[in-house]
């Protein structure tokens, strides 16, 4: 007898993306993402504002997801939904929305980890794409986390270290402000980084013991070095802001590479993955793809569309859930602060 497919619908609504996809199985048939370009004008997520436009945006959203998928509501096995960690007003709307739509159609709700969703996203079925050996050592970058997760089974994992203050996107986007780039700048940064001169000046990597990581020092320092390079230029950012660019991006780069390093000597695991909004780098990605030859370690890089939040990774969580048929009461309720 042939198997049952199974469709499952994935909703994100963490932080400033409103994204609905589905799957067959472990194939995306779709993946709308709503960005909210509303914050650009703020220079940073405004939660207020983020809620609304998650609950404008949400209905279009799923409705465009099932079209583009090619199915109706009736035909889904079950609804997946980001629980946290986010912003409590963002996840409050995709939560309330998963809920009553899987109790109107009278099919399991199941909720999803956005961290773990970042990692699992290398589990969707796509050409050309491997999919991690367990166990594996995952680096999750985003505007809000910076962890090296031992990953030793789909549910099993363990941070063995984190930041203890901003997230590594966060150093991107507030030295993007000090340069007068708009929000978010890692894209910005990342794009002029790959025109300008790496080594052109030096910021100091910050002493952070261990798997332990540590931005709010080099976001200061580079604050510091912009305030002086001004004083005596007051055209210093113009006329090098590629090079500028290009250095911190070197410095940054540097940091999360030496801590891998660090994670590989301990583990002794070599399978190593990277995941969130800042895996879309380009320094990241070609950094990890020479440590293959360098130390022998076998990298795995998300396409882009799984890169910054999007409703795919939720999906392919769902459907590993789906599998145990661990499923979520519809008491479950939306939390801010969440762990791996
Ligand atoms: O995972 P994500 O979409 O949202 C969070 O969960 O935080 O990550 C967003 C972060 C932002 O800080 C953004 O500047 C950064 O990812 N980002 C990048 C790049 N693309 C997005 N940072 C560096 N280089 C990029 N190419
Ligand atoms: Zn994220």
């Amino acid at each position: 007898m042939e198997k049952e497919n199974i469709y499952i619908l994935g909703i994100e609504s963490s932080c400033d993306d409103t994204s609905a996809a589905v799957l067959c199985n472990d194939r995306i048939l779709s993946n709308v993402v709503a960005d909210q370009r509303i914050h650009a004008e703020y220079g940073g997520v405004v939660p207020e504002l983020a809620s609304r436009a998650h609950q404008q945006n949400i209905v279009p959203v799923v409705h465009q997801a099932l079209e583009k998928a090619n199915i109706t509501k009736e035909q889904l096995s079950a609804i997946a939904f980001t629980r946290g960690p986010g912003l409590m007003g963002s996840l409050l709307v995709g939560t309330s929305f998963a809920k009553s739509l899987a109790y109107g159609l009278g099919i399991p709700l199941i909720d999803v980890n956005h961290m773990q969703a970042h990692i699992l996203a290398h589990f969707i079925d796509e050409d050309n794409h491997k999919k991690p050996l367990f166990p594996f050592l995952a680096l999750t970058i985003s505007g809000g986390h910076t962890q090296i997760v031992k990953v030793s089974h789909h549910f099993e994992m363990e941070v063995l270290g984190e930041t203890i203050d901003d997230a590594v996107g966060e150093a991107y986007d507030k030295s993007g402000k000090v340069l007068g780039l708009g929000y978010p700048a890692g894209p910005e940064i990342d794009r002029r980084a790959q025109l300008g001169n790496p080594k052109a000046y030096k910021f100091t990597k910050p002493k952070v013991d261990g798997l332990k990581f540590s931005f709010s020092g080099l976001k200061t320092g580079i604050l510091y070095f912009v305030q002086r390079e001004t004083k005596a230029n007051p055209n210093f950012v113009e006329e090098n802001l590629n090079d500028i660019c290009a250095s911190i991006q070197y410095t940054i780069i540097g940091i999360l590479m030496d801590k891998l390093k660090l994670a590989v000597k301990q583990t002794g695991i070599k399978h190593i993955a990277i995941g969130g909004g800042v895996s879309a780098n380009s320094g990241i990605r070609k950094a990890l793809k020479d440590a293959e030859n360098k130390h022998g370690w076998t990298t795995y890089i998300p396409k882009f569309e799984y890169t910054t939040d999007n409703a795919a990774m939720i999906a392919i969580v769902g459907y590993l859930k789906y599998l145990k048929k661990d499923f979520s009461y519809f008491d479950v309720m939306a939390t801010a602060r969440l762990k791996i």
